[in-house]
């Protein structure tokens, strides 16, 4: 080892460990507090998202208790530990149950589990001030104009820098309510002397919990050093005990995703009305109307349009893709150029090829149409492989399940389906075919030629005026 790394002390080990296991009795749920979601994703998820931006992700514990398992479940991918806080006494004695987990680390981040705005910067900062102050507990606190619900922060009248204890709002006296600065529930420990004294929590409070903020007034007067690190953007302390609290999180989510695709190029009008889920992407000068949702795992390319009332669900849209007001789509793929809607029904497993029309209440579903294909008005497509330059005629209907099977229609390149056409799956329509307006298909068709499966037409000259004279004559009689 070079002399000059010698004689550096050895980086401290950090933990983080977020506090999940809480019912969020204030949400009046039968979902467990931690897996309502902000910005289409659990508010645990955003937590560990920032948490493993600062340690790697097996550094990270979620403390989990009230319907673990389903806890456990929806975050398990992200690579986290666990520990099981059973049954659930409050803040302190999640940290009590995680002491095993936590004994191998020199300090401890405490994040919850219902605060999902905070930053990695915020939490590096706290660390950071926590080292350097050499503090045993160090708090991130914000002033609050509207204060209510949260922990106060009382300093030390001798030392300003240092907190003195923490007075929950059940417990706070008129006087102290006046108190703007709050606990924000973010932490960071020193993990000898903190589970040195956690033993000495009591239950003596309203809620009959060991409550995590009392290790303030324990440390101190245990001559440890309690600090606190207020933040500049309170914002990103939120934590979300009630409905209100959570659509009030979900709209500052959603809007900072929205500056931030506008900063990479993208045009959203009235952001405020659209409804953008945390992961989806947008490529530069594509443009958002009013009034849509791009939802889960959606990525739309450069250059595309997407009109008012659009709801779009995990899928890709390519580049110069136009969607025209009030199309659903889940689990759809369009390619470059295509055109979609109005009204257009996308269900999964659609593929629209390059350049392709689907016009005015289209529903498809595992579907692959080919590049420039059209299918413009009042149509079903079901389970039906489509080639390229084919025209779908208004209202044609893939019958493509028998009551108990799907089968498949294949429509091959340059077809033409006249409208008013029902094709019986399994069938096939060769390349370069003509069917014939409102036709019921039930047979192969070979490539090149026309199939016409109605019945034909009558004509009986003057039939209807005989009809009326016979109507006449029965009426006066
Ligand atoms: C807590 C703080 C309060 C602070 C506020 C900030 C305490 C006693 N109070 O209050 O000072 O201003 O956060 O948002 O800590 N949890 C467990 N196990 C339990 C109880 C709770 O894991 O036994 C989890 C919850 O799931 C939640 C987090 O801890 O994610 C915080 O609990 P919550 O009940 O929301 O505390 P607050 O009342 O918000
Ligand atoms: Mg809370």
């Amino acid at each position: 080892m070079p002399k000059t790394e010698k004689n550096l002390p050895p980086a401290p080990r950090i933990a983080i460990a977020i506090m999940a296991a809480g019912k969020g009795t204030r949400l009046k749920s039968k979902h467990p507090k931690v897996l309502h979601e902000v910005g289409g994703k659990p508010l645990l998820a955003h937590v560990i998202a920032a948490a493993a931006k600062i340690v790697p992700p097996r550094d990270v514990y979620a403390i989990i208790g009230h319907e673990a398992d389903r806890v456990r479940d929806a975050v398990a991918h992200t690579g986290v530990g666990f520990v099981l806080q059973q049954p659930q006494r409050g803040t302190g004695h999640a940290l009590m149950v995680a002491r095993e987990a936590l004994a191998p680390y020199d300090h401890v981040i405490v994040l919850s589990g219902d605060a999902p705005l905070i930053t990695p910067e915020t939490i590096g900062k706290l660390r950071d001030f926590h080292l350097a102050q050499k503090a045993v507990m160090t708090m991130l606190t914000a002033d609050l104009e509207n204060p209510a619900g949260y922990g106060r922060v009382l300093r030390k009248a001798s030392n300003r820098n240092e907190v003195r204890v923490i007075v929950e709002e059940k417990s706070a006296t008129p006087a102290q309510k006046k108190i703007r600065e709050i606990n924000s529930g973010f932490y960071v420990f020193a993990i000898k002397p903190f589970y040195a004294h956690i033993g000495a929590l009591s239950t003596d409070n309203p809620h009959q919990e060991y409550y995590l903020t009392d290790m303030a007034g324990l440390l101190g007067k245990a001559k440890a050093k309690v600090i606190a690190c207020k933040t500049g953007n309170p914002a990103e302390i939120l934590g979300s005990n009630t409905r209100a609290e959570l659509v009030e999180i979900d709209r500052l989510i959603r809007l900072a995703k929205c500056r931030q695709l506008m900063a990479d190029g993208a045009t959203i009008f009235y952001p405020e009305t659209c409804v953008i889920d945390s992961e989806v992407a947008i490529g530069a000068d594509t443009t958002i109307e009013p009034f849509v949702q791009l939802l889960g795992k959606t990525r739309v390319g450069s250059d595309c349009r997407i009109r008012s009332y659009s709801v779009i669900r995990n899928s890709q849209i390519a580049d110069g893709v136009t969607i025209r007001p009030g199309c659903i789509l889940d689990d759809a793929q369009v390619e470059s150029g295509a055109i979609l809607g109005p009204y257009s029904h996308l269900r999964p497993g659609s593929e629209i090829g390059e350049g392709a029309h689907v016009g005015n209440f289209v529903e498809t579903k595992k579907v692959r149409l080919g590049k420039g294909s059209k299918a413009n008005h009042l149509t079903y497509l079901g389970d039906a492989e489509i080639g390229a330059g084919v025209n779908i005629g208004a209202g044609t209907i893939t019958c493509n399940y028998d009551g108990v099977n799907k089968h498949t229609t294949v429509i091959e390149d340059d077809v033409f389906v006249g409208s008013d056409s029902t094709l019986v799956a399994p069938v096939r329509i060769g390349k370069g075919s003509y069917v014939a307006a409102a036709s019921c298909v039930t047979e192969d068709v070979p490539s090149g030629s026309l199939a016409v499966a109605r019945a034909r037409q009558i004509v009986k000259e003057g039939w209807a005026q005989e009809k009326r004279k016979a109507q006449i004559a029965r009426k006066t009689k």
